[in-house]
């Protein structure tokens, strides 16, 4: 562990008036200058785990000079970000800062702390793994990485036609509707998802449905939700969750509904997009000319072993 000079801060709650500071650093990072004040608002805030005790940020002289996000679920700590002031780093404010919130989750009795992404609502799927001072960081911390990358998927927008009028004709014959999905299909998106052994889809497919006109847009065959892609939760311009009930699947209805998502953001001229932690990495390169882009790793920390 940095065996820094602690640095002279105060360790105060993260609250409304941290959003826009954190979003500039946020965004000031390589690759990741899309998050909204409303984004980060969603995920500290107004999230629903939010907890004063694990979002913390430090100060000195009542100004903001670092943050971390902690919360809990599933009875497991989680850290979805942390960020010091770009001309303040290396003086132990990025220490203290871990230091308080382990304090914190071990006074809830966490066993286990996930770092780079979160239950139920996360900014990136993990430290992109370009992001040297955070990984070192983590690493002097005593967090560990199995290296299994999470990957995003670019797509190019601008320019390109996502038609799909031929294939949804040809889904209408075999009696598959795509349309739009609103907030009176939630209870079959859940099952859907439930189904599939997926509470996180449930919960970012339910924040989709909150908006409207909704970002997700939905297959009905026999007048059942049998499949669904969302867009605008995992991130501003991040494509994802998607699911194709098992059945169905090789019609080309993934294809269409994905399709439905990238025309959404071409309507108000977003140029390019990303996939968020694709798994069908295959499926998205052949449909709509996806490619490989930013890399993570997950992080994790036992405090038992910390405390033995
Ligand atoms: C990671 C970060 C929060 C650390 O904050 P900090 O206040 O500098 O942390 P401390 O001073 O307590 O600890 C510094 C330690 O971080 C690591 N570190 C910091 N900057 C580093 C760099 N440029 N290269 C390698 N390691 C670095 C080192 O382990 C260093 O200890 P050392 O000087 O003894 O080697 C800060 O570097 C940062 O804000 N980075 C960008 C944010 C980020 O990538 N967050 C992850 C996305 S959520």
């Amino acid at each position: 562990m940095t065996d820094n000079v602690r640095a002279a801060v105060d360790i105060v709650p993260f609250s409304e008036t941290h959003v826009s500071t954190f979003t500039a650093w946020f965004n000031a990072l390589p690759n990741n200058h899309v998050w909204t004040e409303d984004f980060v608002r969603s995920r500290t805030v107004d999230d629903p785990t939010y907890d004063p005790r694990l979002m913390l940020a430090a100060t000195r002289d009542g100004a903001p000079v670092g943050f971390v996000l902690g919360n809990l679920a599933n009875e497991t700590g989680w850290i979805r970000a942390f960020i010091v002031h770009p001309n303040l780093r290396k003086q132990g404010i990025g220490s203290e800062l871990f230091e308080a919130v382990e304090d914190a989750f071990r006074d809830r009795g966490v066993k286990d702390i996930n770092v780079g992404w979160a239950i139920p609502r996360y900014f990136l799927p993990g430290i992109d793994v370009t992001y040297t001072s955070a990984i070192v960081f983590l690493d002097r911390h005593g967090y560990e990485t199995d290296r299994s990358a999470r990957v995003n998927m670019e797509v190019a927008l601008a320019g390109r036609s996502f038609d799909t009028a031929e294939s949804e004709s040809r889904l209408a014959d075999l009696g598959v509707i795509i349309r739009r999905g609103n907030v009176r299909d939630l209870d079959q998106i859940t099952e859907l998802c439930e189904a599939n052994d997926s509470a996180m889809w449930a919960l970012e497919t339910g924040m989709a449905l909150e908006c409207d006109p909704a970002p997700i847009f939905i297959a009905i065959k026999e007048g059942r939700v049998c499949a669904f892609a969302a867009h605008s939760v995992c991130g501003p311009v991040h494509f994802g969750p998607m699911l194709t009930n098992t059945e169905l699947r090789g019609m080309g209805i993934g294809s269409v509904l994905l399709k439905r998502c990238l025309q959404d953001w071409q309507r108000v001229g977003m140029t390019t997009c990303d996939i968020s932690w694709a798994g069908p990495i295959s499926f998205y390169a052949r449909t709509v000319g996806a490619t490989m882009g930013r890399a993570f790793w997950a992080f994790h920390k036992s405090l038992d072993r910390d405390n033995a």
